[in-house]
């Protein structure tokens, strides 16, 4: 049995269990949990020929089916590039006109059917790297905008949902957060790569919090240790989780397993996201 977020409060799952509707859109998300844009690096990449890089791939539909059964409101997708010349890592989704095909189209048509599985919401991110991509994918990348982000932004959209992620644990926070107005939907990362139907568990009431991990007070070996686990989601498919959406997770909640993955992880660390070299 995994170890969870220590609570300081016990709370009513009910108010995450509401149905949000977006006002501009109409459509509705089942719950108020969402699982957050979390760049997975699992589609296709291949450095000779352009058209075959970008594909969401069975291992990326491996996770997205578990995340899609997972109990969540909305899944968003990872970063999905909208320029080949401007991805961050490899193994980033890509659309772009000049890579139009069918084939593209069938395999996002892909990821998105098996998100929706279950009623979720599926969320495409989209992203341009603009400066900061890599140079070994593009010498002379530019910026997608020279317009600053100023405070404006906020009050000119109206009617917007306010979603809500990062640092997120227990019930009790995420209840409040909804229920003092400070926003109307709250999102998880890194423990749904821990467990991929943590949604499902926290709306149930039988659970008030997260898995620990006994690394969160290392930023870059918690990061580490979560793409491990995302890869080990990806590694089997859901039909062959036997219902433990948590088959073949590492549990970095055990303190010897978290303890031996320090150890492990003091040598290079070139493998955290498999960023090329620059
Ligand atoms: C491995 C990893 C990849 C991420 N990729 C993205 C991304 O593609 N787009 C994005 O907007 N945020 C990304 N984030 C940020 C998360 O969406 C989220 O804001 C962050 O993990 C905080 O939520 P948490 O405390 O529940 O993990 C990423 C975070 C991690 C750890």
């Amino acid at each position: 049995m995994s170890q969870r977020w220590p609570i300081k409060a016990k709370a009513d799952a009910s108010i995450l269990r509401q149905a949000l509707q977006f006002p501009t859109s109409k459509r509705t998300a089942k719950n108020r949990i969402f699982k957050v844009a979390l760049t997975e690096c699992l589609s296709s990449y291949d450095e000779e020929h352009i058209q075959n890089t970008g594909l969401p791939t069975q291992k990326l539909n491996n996770v997205y089916s578990k995340w899609g059964v997972g109990g969540f409101g909305m899944v968003f997708t990872g970063n999905i590039f909208v320029d080949p010349k401007h991805m961050e890592y490899r193994g980033n989704s890509v659309i772009h006109p000049t890579l139009n095909t069918e084939e593209r189209k069938d395999a996002f048509k892909k990821s998105t059917e098996v998100m929706k599985k279950d009623g979720a919401l599926a969320i495409a991110q989209l992203n341009h790297a603009g400066r900061l991509t890599p140079i070994n994918f593009n010498e002379h990348p530019f910026a997608p905008s020279g317009i600053k982000h100023t405070p404006l932004i906020k009050p000119s959209v109206k009617n917007a949902v306010v979603l809500l992620s990062g640092g997120l644990r227990t019930v009790y926070g995420m209840a409040d957060v909804i229920s003092n107005n400070i926003a109307d939907g709250v999102g998880l990362g890194k423990p749904s790569m821990a467990e991929p139907d943590v949604a499902k568990k926290l709306l149930s009431n039988q659970y008030q919090s997260v898995v620990y991990n006994h690394l969160e007070d290392d930023y870059q070996l918690y990061v580490k240790s979560c793409m491990k686990q995302l890869n080990e989601a990806a590694a089997t498919p859901l039909e062959e989780t036997d219902g433990d959406l948590t088959y073949g997770i590492t549990d970095f909640s055990d303190k010897e397993i978290a303890e031996e993955f320090k150890l492990g992880s003091k040598f290079p660390m070139h493998l955290s996201l498999n960023r090329p070299k620059i």
